[in-house]
């Protein structure tokens, strides 16, 4: 706090502190003439209330003195007269780097604990499922949901169904957490809206869906040039490429005709951050094992 500014708000204490002294002094001598019936003479609400006089109750008196010899106490002891720090050195910085530091100290044992584990058995460790989720909630959620279930509407995958863009185990999806993971679906519409639509018939048929098969047969040729680089021959996906499964019923921006057909027209890139900037080490890998744990629920060892 700038001098200037410590300066006018111990000016506005002494003279908040100051005025109230006067009146304290003040009050019980003011004199306020009162009529022959007991009252003022003021008439409120057309007559309907007249103003009394009484004397300030003792016990209200008691506390508000008590109260102003406090607030003297309270600035000796505390921060708030300027910027004078309090007898007492209290500040909340210092309060809260003591409280991080005993959490630390009680959250490194286990975090060290969990480190020397794999993440299959993180997953199934019930301490590092509470930690976990934590960390999932705080910084996760927003694009997974706070189960995990993922959003079409940002392509964040369901975390939770066992099909995976990246790879499943471990070391993936560690490092599907601590380096980000980018997928690149090019656009296609260069292909013609008549194709395009073929191409969807077709990816609606790999998964056994209601289809046209005329179409559906017309777009299979062209998948076979275009689109199995990527999603493979069959169209069961590559997970080195991030390119989904599209035979299986879980689909990364909703299955729905006009969803597969955006995806086909104008492509789709999704971009899962990087944590590493953020997280440490031992948090991701907690995560990790949060992450497995989602599609493994019934592998829980209690702890
Ligand atoms: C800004 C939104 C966003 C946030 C926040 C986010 N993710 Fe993601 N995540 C995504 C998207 C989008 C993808 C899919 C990337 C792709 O299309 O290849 C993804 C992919 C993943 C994958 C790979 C899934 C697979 O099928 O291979 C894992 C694992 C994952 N996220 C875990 C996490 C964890 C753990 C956190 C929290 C630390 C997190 N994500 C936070 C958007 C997000
Ligand atoms: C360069 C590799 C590549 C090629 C070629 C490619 N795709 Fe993709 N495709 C991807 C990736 C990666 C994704 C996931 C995008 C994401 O993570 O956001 C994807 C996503 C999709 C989706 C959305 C799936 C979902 O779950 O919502 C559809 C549908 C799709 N591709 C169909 C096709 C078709 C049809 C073709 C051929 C015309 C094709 N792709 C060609 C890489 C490719």
């Amino acid at each position: 706090m700038s001098s200037g500014w410590s300066w006018w708000i111990i000016g506005l204490i002494v003279f908040n502190l100051g005025l109230t002294f006067f009146l304290f002094l003040w009050a019980p001598r003011a004199r306020v003439p009162v009529l022959p019936d007991g009252t003022t003479g003021h008439v409120w609400a057309h007559g309907v209330l007249r103003e009394g006089m009484h004397r300030l109750p003792a016990w209200w008196i008691v506390m508000s003195l008590s109260m102003y010899v406090a607030a003297f106490g309270y600035f000796v002891l505390y921060p708030g007269f300027g910027d004078r720090a309090g007898a007492l050195g209290w500040s909340s910085g210092k309060e809260l780097a003591a409280a991080t530091t005993s959490n630390d100290a009680k959250l490194d044992p286990v975090l060290t604990r969990l480190a020397a584990m794999d993440v299959e058995a993180v997953a199934r460790d019930g301490q590092a499922q509470r930690i976990g989720e934590r960390l999932f909630v705080d910084n996760c959620a927003a694009c997974h949901g706070r189960t995990g279930a993922g959003n079409p509407l940002l392509g964040a995958p369901d975390l939770t169904d066992g099909e995976w863009l990246h790879g499943g185990g471990g070391p993936d999806i560690t490092m599907s957490i601590r380096d980000g993971r980018t997928g690149v679906m090019p656009p296609w519409s260069a292909l013609g809206d008549a194709t395009v639509k073929d191409l969807a018939q077709y990816v609606l048929s790999l998964s056994g869906r209601p289809h046209d098969s005329p179409s559906a047969a017309a777009g299979g040729q062209v998948f076979k040039s275009t689109c199995s680089a990527c999603h493979g021959p069959e169209g069961k996906g590559n997970p080195q490429l991030g390119a989904p499964d599209l035979t299986d019923a879980v689909w990364l921006y909703g299955g729905t005709k006009a969803a597969i057909e955006t995806s086909i027209r104008n492509g789709r890139t999704g971009r899962m951050p990087a944590w590493r900037p953020r997280l440490s080490d031992d948090e991701v890998h907690v995560l990790a094992g949060y992450v497995h744990h989602l599609s493994h629920r019934d592998d829980t060892t209690s702890r």
